[in-house]
């Protein structure tokens, strides 16, 4: 079934975001393993949506810093720290960050000079930012509230498995 995946675009990007969700959450369900899913969902907006780049950095508690997670696309910074780029806003404030152009956004951090925009979700669990969902366009101003909306859909559904994966 992996091998065939595919979701439509062409009825608009609001039916695509329903049946990514729920084609994301068959494909994650029964399989505990975190890397293995955070991959797949990354591997899944990639494949629906062409961004540029597509993945998930994790809280590194130790280190209070996000490493780079399972992601899609040219290879990527490895660390980021707290107080520098859209993904450490993110994190720090616990909200969504959509940047339209990150060439305005102080601290951005560049890991490819292709990223115009950029769009950041924190995925939270039990009051605490476990991770970030990372995702960067070569086009300016490429989120809207739709992304927006289906973005936050799908990372709630992962919020709600995190505990129950290893
Ligand atoms: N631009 C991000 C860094 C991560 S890369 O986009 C993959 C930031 O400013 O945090």
């Amino acid at each position: 079934m992996e091998g065939d995946w595919h979701i439509d675009l062409s009825a608009g990007k609001p039916a695509a975001y329903a049946a990514l969700r729920q084609a994301v959450s068959a494909l994650l369900t029964g399989e505990s393993n975190r890397t293995a899913n955070l991959a797949n969902a990354a591997a899944a907006l990639f494949a629906t949506f062409g961004w540029h780049w597509v993945g998930f950095y994790l809280v590194d508690a130790v280190r209070d810093e996000l490493v780079l997670g399972p992601f899609q696309g040219p290879v990527a910074c490895t660390r980021l720290r707290k107080g520098k780029g859209v993904c450490a806003a993110a994190w720090e404030k616990a909200e969504l960050v959509n940047v339209p152009d990150v060439d305005s956004f102080p601290g951005h951090v560049a890991c490819s000079s292709l990223s115009k925009s950029e769009i950041v979700i924190p995925v939270v669990v039990d009051g605490l930012v476990v991770a970030v969902l990372d995702i960067d366009a070569a086009a300016f101003g490429a989120f809207d509230a739709v992304d927006e909306a289906g973005l936050a859909a799908m990372v709630s559904d992962l919020e709600s498995m995190w505990t129950t994966w290893e």
